[in-house]
């Protein structure tokens, strides 16, 4: 039992995923003793049915624990010891324009990949730097953990706007991958050590072995080649949908680009750009998928909650998502020194790409934060892919710096998602008539050809 108790805020407190995260910590309180566990929301009504919900949990299995939920930072941030941030900035409303703009000119419509990723980037960039400034002013020795998206976005515009904050942008999908690996060789996840390069959602696995040392990758790579990343068992609650099993499936295609390294599976919207468009639906996208079905059992398990006043006739379920939370807390917390997947300025890390882009790495993780592991020199192809995508990312961090439509123009441009600078113009002025309410209003230069 860890001695020293803490207080977490979570931000974005109305999320899907705070009733699991929630459960999560209380499963865990002997690594991660709570003392306060607070919720912020910019969205009062959405946060009250889930902190309603959460409070009748709290009280019937840890009233010990100090609870509170609120739209004002202030009392939000004030003495907390973590900050677990995943908000949504427009929320799903956009989620959705993001994925059906670019489907209407033919082009990826997704979440944080191609044009829809670039919109949400353009929209949470300041969000989290306002997150990060009042967790600076209130509690300045407050770690963020950040999952919100786009993950690769958010943390280029950190590095480059607020390099010294106490971030750490992190993502679960390598996590749920490693679930499906460790399922398909009879292990569990704990015993795989892996080693990965790329930037966030576009990576890939170079090695996994076991503890003693043995290197399952070959074992691995011919059940994907075959089966891609579905698993006989279903060992991933998060990734379940028959969008996202199609997605687990496409990794024997992705596979096959290059057989000897493992891909993320965010790689199909870069590597099968034409196909993902062919099989979207322009009229009903994930992000209404997600709507008719993780929000309202989340909300509907909630209001069961709140109406028979006890948390016994529904639960909430923890996702695999939320233990990755967990682990991380406690590496900061109690110096642990465990060994995961993070987000950090490449510096060397990856040795044949820019020191400064943001790539994904294996990094033991501390109280100082990750160190990074060095993965040595990549391939042409990926380091290609990787240099294209790392310019995509700074691009739209510029546009959003400088106001630059000819920036996020370019960005798109770049995007391997878009075919022409024609169809990257058409997109992009969708997106700011769609985004108007949360861009920053984009400047022309003077020279732009018309
Ligand atoms: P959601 O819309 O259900 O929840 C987000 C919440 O954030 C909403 O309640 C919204 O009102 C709130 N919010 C929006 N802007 C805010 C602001 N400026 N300040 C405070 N609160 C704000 O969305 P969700 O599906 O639960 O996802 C939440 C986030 O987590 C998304 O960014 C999603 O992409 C991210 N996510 C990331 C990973 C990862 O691997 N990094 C995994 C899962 C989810
Ligand atoms: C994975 C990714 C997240 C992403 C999520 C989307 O977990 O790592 O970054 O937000 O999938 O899931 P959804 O169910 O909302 O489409
Ligand atoms: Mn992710």
């Amino acid at each position: 039992m860890n001695e020293k108790q803490h207080a977490i805020v979570i931000a974005g407190g109305g999320s899907t995923y705070t009733a699991g995260i929630v459960m999560m910590l209380l499963e865990n309180r002997d690594r991660l003793p709570l003392r306060k566990l607070k919720l912020y929301d910019n969205d009062a009504a959405r946060q009250e049915v889930i902190a309603k919900a959460i409070a009748i949990e709290l009280q019937e299995k840890a009233p010990e624990v100090e609870f509170e939920y609120t739209t004002d930072p202030q009392v939000a941030f004030t003495d907390v010891d973590f900050c677990f941030a995943h908000i949504r900035s427009g929320g799903y409303k956009m989620r959705e324009l993001d994925e059906k703009i670019p489907l209407k000119h033919h082009v990826v419509g997704q979440e944080t990949c191609g044009p829809g990723g670039i919109a949400y980037g353009m929209r949470s960039i300041g969000d989290i730097i306002e997150l990060i400034d009042y967790m600076e002013q209130y509690s300045p020795e407050c770690w963020m953990l950040n999952y919100s998206n786009p993950a690769s976005i958010v943390a280029e515009a950190c590095r480059q706007l607020r390099p010294d904050s106490k971030i750490l942008n992190i993502c679960d999908m390598p996590v749920g991958t490693q679930r499906r690996m460790s399922q398909i060789i009879g292990l569990s996840p704990k015993d795989l050590e892996v080693r990965y390069f790329g930037m966030n959602h576009f990576g890939w696995w170079t090695s996994v072995k076991d503890k003693a040392g043995h290197e399952y990758l070959p074992q691995i790579r011919d059940y994907v080649a075959e089966h891609g990343y579905l698993t006989q068992i279903e060992v991933d609650i998060q990734h379940m949908d028959a969008s996202w099993q199609a997605t687990h499936k496409k990794a024997q295609d992705l596979l096959a680009v290059d057989p000897h390294r493992l891909p993320n599976t965010y790689l199909k919207y870069y590597l099968y750009p034409d196909y993902v468009v062919e099989h979207s639906d322009p009229n009903y996208t994930r992000a209404n998928e997600v709507e008719d079905g993780r929000e309202k059992r989340v909300f509907s398990a909630a209001r069961k909650i709140i109406d028979a006043k006890t948390s016994k006739v529904g639960e909430f379920a923890i996702d695999s998502h939320a233990s990755f939370i967990v682990d991380l807390a406690c590496a900061i917390a109690y110096n642990t020194h465990e060994r995961m997947l993070m987000i950090v300025e490449n510096n060397g890390a990856i040795a044949n790409i820019d020191p400064d882009i943001m790539v994904e790495v294996p990094c033991i993780v501390g109280n100082n934060g990750p160190e990074p592991l060095t993965q040595g020199k990549i391939p042409l192809f990926q380091r290609g892919m990787i240099m294209e995508q790392a310019m995509v990312e700074k691009l739209v961090v510029q546009a959003w710096v400088n106001h630059s439509y000819q920036s996020l123009w370019q960005a798109l441009t770049l995007s391997k998602t878009v075919p022409s600078a024609e169809v990257a113009k058409a997109v992009l002025d969708d997106l700011i008539a769609a985004n108007q309410e949360y861009w920053p209003e984009l400047k022309h230069d003077e020279h732009e050809v018309h």
